[in-house]
């Protein structure tokens, strides 16, 4: 493993040359930003490379992914242990534990939400993990497209229809929302996020897909979590975060994803999920001393709370349902051997091998 190198985000280079935002069409019109043709400007290269080919046909067939998005609610191996989480809090926080035993199932047969009831059964009976194929670099699917060119080739030939969806019709589960958009809306970026308690005896580590950065002067990044922020009821990452203001975002890598993924388990405040994971914690944050960052991560963003709000559910009227918070990032750790020289370029074949 290369050292990993402390970046300071820098203040603003003024760049005068954007054709790429403000390109103008033959009748005067600005087209959009269109990602291709970023691509194809920033990298003269582009028709030297491979020939986009489509992994999944028809291409909307997605594939599954090796590990279950719904892990949660599944009974992971560790190399270690096996451990089982518990159910979602949302459904027990019922005085009867016996009830609320009993509303839990029933919401989960009713929602469904884990279409893999035994996944280790599913899992051997996918092909092993492609240790072959590698993050490249390709062209677009039509490096000929022009603007008006519309959708390429890789679009159904007579397109189906359309469904409008009333996220909160009559009867429909608002966790049946949660399925949706986890499947809808990919990929996602994931937040590794590690924290600690105020008292500094708790640390915590937590994936959280609800993540994305939203800005870069400065560097702005946005994590929502389902639950209240009150910290009697909070996720143990929220109500840290909310008391020390405090964390590290580190960004998932393949080579940790088993052990990421444990560290979702509902570990009992107090016990953490570094031991669970097997990963390192290290503390050598430069502006978050007390947080630890994760040493197998390639990059990971020391970040202090810039500010959080929190959301009424519409499903469960008086119900705080969401809290959302926003991050600044206040130093960047990036493995040497995946950086530039220049330091604003990670080398995606390295962090993601
Ligand atoms: C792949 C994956 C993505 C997840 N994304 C989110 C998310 O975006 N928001 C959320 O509240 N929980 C999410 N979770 C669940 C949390 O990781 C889980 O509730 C965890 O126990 C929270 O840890 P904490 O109590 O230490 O904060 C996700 C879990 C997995 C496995």
């Amino acid at each position: 493993m290369g050292k990993p190198t402390g970046i300071e985000p820098q203040p603003r280079r003024e760049m005068p040359n954007r054709p790429l935002f403000r390109c103008p069409l033959p009748d005067g019109k600005r087209a959009p930003l269109h990602l291709p043709l970023l691509s194809r400007q920033l990298h003269p290269t582009h028709a030297s490379r491979p020939a986009y080919k489509s992994r999944f046909s028809p291409p909307w067939q997605l594939p599954r992914s090796p590990i279950a998005i719904t892990a949660t609610r599944e009974t992971y191996s560790t190399s270690s242990q096996t451990v089982s989480p518990s159910k979602p809090r949302s459904i027990t926080t019922h005085s009867n534990p016996k009830m609320a035993a009993e509303r839990s199932a029933n919401f989960e047969a009713e929602l469904k939400r884990n279409p893999h009831p035994d996944f280790k059964k599913t899992e051997a009976s996918r092909p092993p993990f492609d240790t072959t194929s590698s993050f490249r670099y390709t062209q677009t699917p039509s490096p000929s497209w022009t603007f008006g060119g519309g959708a390429n080739q890789l679009a159904p030939s007579s397109a189906p229809a359309h469904i409008s969806i009333d996220p909160h019709a009559d009867g429909r589960l608002s966790s049946s929302n949660y399925k949706l958009l986890i499947s809808a809306v990919i990929p996602r970026p994931m937040a590794f996020l590690s924290t600690r308690s105020e008292d500094g005896t708790t640390t915590n580590l937590a994936p959280f897909s609800y993540f994305q950065m939203i800005g870069h002067d400065p560097p702005l990044f946005v994590i929502g979590f389902t639950g209240p922020a009150d910290a009697t009821r909070a996720k143990d990452s929220v109500r840290n975060l909310l008391s020390t203001r405090e964390c590290v975002i580190n960004i998932i890598g393949e080579d940790f994803i088993e052990a990421a993924n444990s560290t979702s388990i509902n570990a009992p405040y107090g016990s953490s999920e570094w031991d669970v994971s097997g990963l390192t914690p290290l503390y050598d944050c430069e502006t978050v001393p007390r947080v630890a960052r994760v040493g197998e991560a390639v990059f990971s963003i020391e970040g202090k709370l810039e500010s959080f709000r929190e959301f009424d559910s519409k499903a469960t009227p008086g119900k705080k349902s969401g809290t959302m918070v926003i991050i600044e990032g206040t130093r960047f750790w990036a493995r040497e051997d995946s950086i530039n020289e220049e330091r604003n370029l990670i080398d995606p074949k390295v962090g993601f091998p």
